[in-house]
């Protein structure tokens, strides 16, 4: 399976990206986690990733194509892949198209959750995430079991920089201007499909899984 999840932040990318790789069996790979991992580790990547990341603006199309290119070398990754976060403008596209290319396997899938701008600023204001094994909880609508600690390793729970109130609505407007006109992008090749990813986590997810399971048996037939 070779899948894109595309949306904008807070429509639940990550959220079902490990859901759906726990019932698909290849790795989630997220350019925010791996940026965030550089910035924690204090690598040159992150230092000069730090400052755009904060600020809610997207980190350089070269950074991000020659880091993902690095991570698509891996051995798990041979298999297959799911994208959480890349990719996020037109030559990001252009770029996995090329590796794609060479390796002469298609894309199965892009699939665009979408979701009302508003719930997304509720959905990133209330966010934490576990500064242990990175699960994600949200203060009304997923709540650890105790204050502040993670039920699966009792990690702190911690605020991403990002997600104060005005970075959120700047994400939202850098989305609005330099990742949305990937809709357009894959659906004029028929690789596009949108999901409803309001409601409840686990009926997103039923979609989800459906709508892989249509691409596999459309990729198929
Ligand atoms: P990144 O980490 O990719 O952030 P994002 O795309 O903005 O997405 P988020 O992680 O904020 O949201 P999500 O959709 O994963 O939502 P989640 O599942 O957590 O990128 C961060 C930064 O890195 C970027 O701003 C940029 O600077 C840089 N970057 C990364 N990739 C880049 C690239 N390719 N090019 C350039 N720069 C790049 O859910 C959010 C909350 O909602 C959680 O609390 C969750 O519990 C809750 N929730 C989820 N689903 C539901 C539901 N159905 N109902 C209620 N609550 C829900």
């Amino acid at each position: 399976m070779r899948t894109i999840l595309l949306g904008p932040p807070g429509a639940g990318k990550g959220t079902q990206a490990s859901r759906i790789v726990d019932a698909h069996g290849v790795p989630h790979i997220s350019t925010g986690d791996i940026l965030r991992a550089n910035v924690k580790a204090g690598t040159s990547l992150g230092a000069e990733a730090k400052r755009f990341m904060d600020a809610g603006e997207l980190v350089p199309d070269e950074v991000i194509i020659g880091m993902v290119g690095e991570r698509l070398a891996e051995p798990d990754a041979q298999g297959g892949f799911l994208f959480d976060g890349f990719p996020r403008t037109v030559p990001q596209a252009e770029a996995l198209d090329e590796v794609l290319v060479t390796r002469g396997v298609p894309l199965d899938a892009v699939l665009e959750l979408v979701v009302d701008h508003e719930e997304v600023v509720r959905r990133l204001t209330g966010r934490r995430t576990c500064a242990g094994c990175g699960r994600i909880f949200h203060l009304v609508y997923d709540p650890p079991s105790t204050e502040g600690r993670c039920d699966d390793c009792d990690g702190e729970l911690q605020q991403r920089a990002d997600d104060r109130e005005e970075v959120v609505r700047n994400r939202l407007e850098v989305y609005r201007e330099q990742t949305e006109p990937l809709v357009a992008f894959y659906e004029a090749r028929g690789q596009l499909r949108r999901i409803d990813a309001q409601g409840e986590v686990q009926d997103v997810t039923d979609r989800v899984l459906a709508v892989l399971q249509e691409a596999a048996g459309t990729a198929t037939s």
